[in-house]
C-alpha cells in the first residue's frame, strides 16, 4: 500500500512540478521528464571552457553526442596514430555525470584527415583501411559507447549513392563493410545508419530502405537509422515526419532524431528575432515531438539537438547568416521552443 500511495504523491508532485513550470523555468531537466533519452551535441572546446554551457549539458540532457572530436580528422590524424585526448575527456565526462555516449560518426565523406585522401591503394588496401579505422576506434571506446552513426550521408537527393571517396575505392559494398566491421569489434553496440532530409524526401529515404533492408537480409546488423532533422520554421509538414517515422518503423529500426535544429531564416534574409518568428519554431517543435511520442517505445532511441545555444550551431558558420535554431539564445535563456518540448515531452 506504501509503495502505491508513494508512487501516487510522486506522479501529483511530478505533475504539479510541471504545472507550475507556465513560466518555464529550466530548474528541472528536460530528461526527467521524457521516457526516452533527449540528448545534444556537445563542444569538447566549450564543455571545457564555458562553465554554463557544462551545467547546462549535465542538467538539461542525458545523452552526449561528440559534434566533432570522434571524426576522423580528430581521431586519427595519422595512418598510425590516434589521438584519444579529447575524446577519452568527452568519456571521462559521461561517466562522471551519467550520460549515454552516442558515437559520432565512424565513416563518413567529410572532416577526413589529409593521409586519407591522399592514400593510394588498392581495394582491398581502402578496405583494411576502414577496418583498421573503425575497429581500433570502437575497440578502443567499448562499453563506453552505447551507438554508433557507423555510416553517416551515404546518398545524394535523388535516391542514388553519394560518389564518396569510400565508394570510389571500395565499391557500394563500403556500406555494408563497414556495418560488418562494426559488429565484429563491438557487437554489443547498437549501429546505426545517419543521414539528414530523411524526413522530408520519401525518394532519398526510400532509398536509404531498400539498401538497409537488402543488407540486412544478408545478415547484416543494423539496429537503427538517425534521422537528423536539420529543419525550419517552414518544412516539414506533419504528416511528412508522421510518414517518415512509420515508414521507419514498420521496418523495424530503432529512431534516433539525431541532429534536430529548427532555423527560423533558412533563406538567410534579414531577419528581426520575434516571438511570432519563435512561436513559430516552438510549434513545429511541438509537432516533432508529438509525433515521436507516438511511435513505439522500443523503436524510440532519442531525440538529440545539435548544439545547446543558438550562438554555438554550426549554422551561423556554415551559411554565414543569423539564425536562431536551438533550445537556448545567445544568454543561455530557455526560448519558447524549449518551453514547448517540456510540454510536450
Ligand atoms: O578544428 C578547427 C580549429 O582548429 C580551427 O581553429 C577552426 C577555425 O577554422 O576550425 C575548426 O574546425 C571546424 C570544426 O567544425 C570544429 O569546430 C571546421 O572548420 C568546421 O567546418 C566544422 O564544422 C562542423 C561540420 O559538421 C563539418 O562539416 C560542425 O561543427 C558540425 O556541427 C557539423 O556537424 C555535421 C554532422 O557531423 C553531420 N550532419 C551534418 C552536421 C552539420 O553539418
Amino acid at each position: 500500500m506504501k509503495i502505491i500511495s508513494f508512487i501516487f504523491l510522486f506522479t501529483f508532485f511530478l505533475g504539479c512540478k510541471r504545472e507550475e513550470i507556465s513560466i518555464c523555468d529550466d530548474s528541472i531537466g528536460l530528461f526527467t521528464f521524457s521516457s526516452y533519452p533527449i540528448g545534444t551535441a556537445i563542444d569538447i572546446i566549450e564543455l571545457g571552457n564555458d562553465p554554463l554551457y557544462k551545467s547546462i549539458a549535465i542538467k538539461q540532457f542525458n545523452s552526449i553526442t561528440p559534434e566533432n572530436i570522434f571524426k576522423a580528422e580528430y581521431l586519427h590524424p595519422e595512418p598510425l596514430f590516434f589521438n584519444w585526448t579529447e575524446a577519452d575527456s568527452l568519456v571521462s565526462f559521461c561517466q562522471n555525470n551519467n550520460k549515454r555516449l552516442h558515437g559520432h560518426t565512424l565513416i563518413w565523406h567529410q572532416q577526413l584527415p589529409q593521409w586519407i585522401l591522399d592514400y593510394q591503394g588498392s581495394t582491398s588496401d581502402w578496405e583494411q583501411l576502414m577496418k583498421v579505422h573503425i575497429q581500433t576506434i570502437m575497440t578502443h571506446f567499448k562499453n563506453k559507447v552505447t551507438a554508433w552513426d557507423v555510416v553517416n550521408e551515404a546518398f545524394n537527393e535523388d535516391g542514388t549513392l553519394r560518389n564518396s571517396i569510400w565508394k570510389q575505392k571500395i565499391g557500394v559494398s563500403y556500406i555494408e563493410k563497414a556495418f560488418l566491421y562494426a559488429k565484429e569489434a563491438d557487437p554489443n553496440a547498437l549501429l546505426f545508419y545517419n543521414d539528414f532530409n530523411l524526413e522530408s524526401n520519401p525518394t532519398k529515404r526510400n532509398s536509404v530502405l531498400a539498401l538497409l533492408n537488402n543488407l540486412r537480409n544478408r545478415g547484416v546488423k543494423i539496429d537503427g537509422i538517425g534521422i537528423q532533422m536539420h529543419i525550419s520554421n517552414y518544412y516539414p509538414e506533419s504528416t511528412q515526419i508522421a510518414n517518415s517515422f512509420q515508414e521507419i518503423v514498420d521496418d523495424n529500426y530503432k529512431i534516433h532524431v539525431s541532429e534536430l535544429d529548427i532555423s527560423v531564416n533558412p533563406l538567410g534574409k534579414d531577419i528581426v528575432p520575434s516571438e511570432t518568428l519563435f512561436n513559430e519554431q516552438a510549434n513545429l517543435l511541438g509537432t516533432v515531438v508529438i509525433n515521436y511520442n507516438k511511435i513505439p517505445k522500443q523503436y524510440q532511441y532519442g531525440i538529440t539537438f545539435w548544439g545547446i545555444s543558438d550562438k554555438n550551431s554550426w549554422i551561423r558558420s556554415f551559411y554565414n547568416r543569423e539564425d536562431y535554431p536551438l533550445l537556448y539564445d545567445d544568454n543561455y535563456l530557455p526560448k519558447p521552443c524549449y518551453c514547448k518540448l517540456l510540454r510536450t515531452l
